[in-house]
Formats: C-alpha cells, sequence, structure tokens
C-alpha cells in the first residue's frame, strides 16, 4: 500500500513538472512574440496580408524546420530576427539556448 502511494506521488509529481515545464515555455514564447523588435511580431503578423503564423502551422504549409530558417536568415520583407530573439529579457532570464527560445516561440504559436 505504501509503496502504491509512493508510486502514485511520483506519477503526479512527474506530470505536474512536465505541465509547469510546457506553461513557462509559452510563456517565454509569447513574450519573444510580444517583445521582439521592441512591438512585437504581431505588429507585421497579426496583419491578415502577411503569413498568419498559427494558421500556417496548423495548417502544416509552415514547418518547424522553414519557421527555423526564417527566424536565422530572414526572408523577403521578414527580417532576420534571432539575435532580436536571444536579446529578449525572458530568453535571458531562463538561460535558454537558440535551440529553446525557438522551441519556446513554436510552442507558443502552436497553441496561439
Ligand atoms: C517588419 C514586419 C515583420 C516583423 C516585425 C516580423 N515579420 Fe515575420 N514575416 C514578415 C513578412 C512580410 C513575411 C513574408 C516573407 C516572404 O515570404 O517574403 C514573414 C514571414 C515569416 C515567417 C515564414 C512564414 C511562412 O508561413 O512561411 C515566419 C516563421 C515569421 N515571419 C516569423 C516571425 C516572427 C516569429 C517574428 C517576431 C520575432 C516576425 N516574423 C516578425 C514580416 C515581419
Amino acid at each position: 500500500m505504501k509503496k502504491t502511494i509512493g508510486t502514485i506521488a511520483g506519477v503526479v509529481l512527474i506530470a505536474l513538472s512536465g505541465s509547469v515545464f510546457a506553461d513557462e515555455q509559452i510563456e517565454i514564447g509569447k513574450k519573444i512574440y510580444d517583445r521582439a523588435f521592441g512591438r512585437g511580431c504581431g505588429t507585421c503578423h497579426d496583419i491578415s496580408s502577411n503569413p498568419q503564423l498559427t494558421a500556417n502551422i496548423k495548417a502544416g504549409t509552415l514547418t518547424r524546420a522553414t519557421f527555423e530558417e526564417v527566424l536565422t536568415n530572414g526572408r523577403g520583407g521578414m527580417p532576420k530576427a534571432i539575435d532580436e530573439i536571444m536579446k529578449n529579457a525572458a530568453v535571458t532570464k531562463a538561460g535558454y539556448g537558440k535551440d529553446q527560445a525557438l522551441d519556446a516561440l513554436w510552442k507558443y504559436l502552436e497553441t496561439k
């Protein structure tokens, strides 16, 4: 019986820490989205003539690889954004590397 309770407590703890981590990622992703380039990615992307990131991810037309490519190098009217992302206070505070910062932003866009 004791063993069962210990196991259940362990499972609950693991589940909880997983969701805390996901929430932190989404929160940091939102801060990047809202603050990059001073006014946020939405300055351009919440305008319907520009690519709709969340819709494109849902439709499968924007892949994680293209996302990373465009943010790293820019494309047409899209400025190179990786340096801006890495300067974000939430990213430096969390000590995120590039992959972690891009994952957080991607996670936020998936749920936006
Ligand atoms: C100055 C306006 C502007 C800002 C700010 C901006 N973007 Fe863009 N973005 C664009 C434009 C315009 C395109 C389309 C580029 C093209 O295809 O020629 C684009 C394309 C993209 C794409 C490719 C979309 C697709 O479906 O292929 C991604 C991903 C992207 N932007 C992410 C971001 C993120 C994340 C931010 C904030 C860090 C951001 N952008 C900030 C204008 C902007």
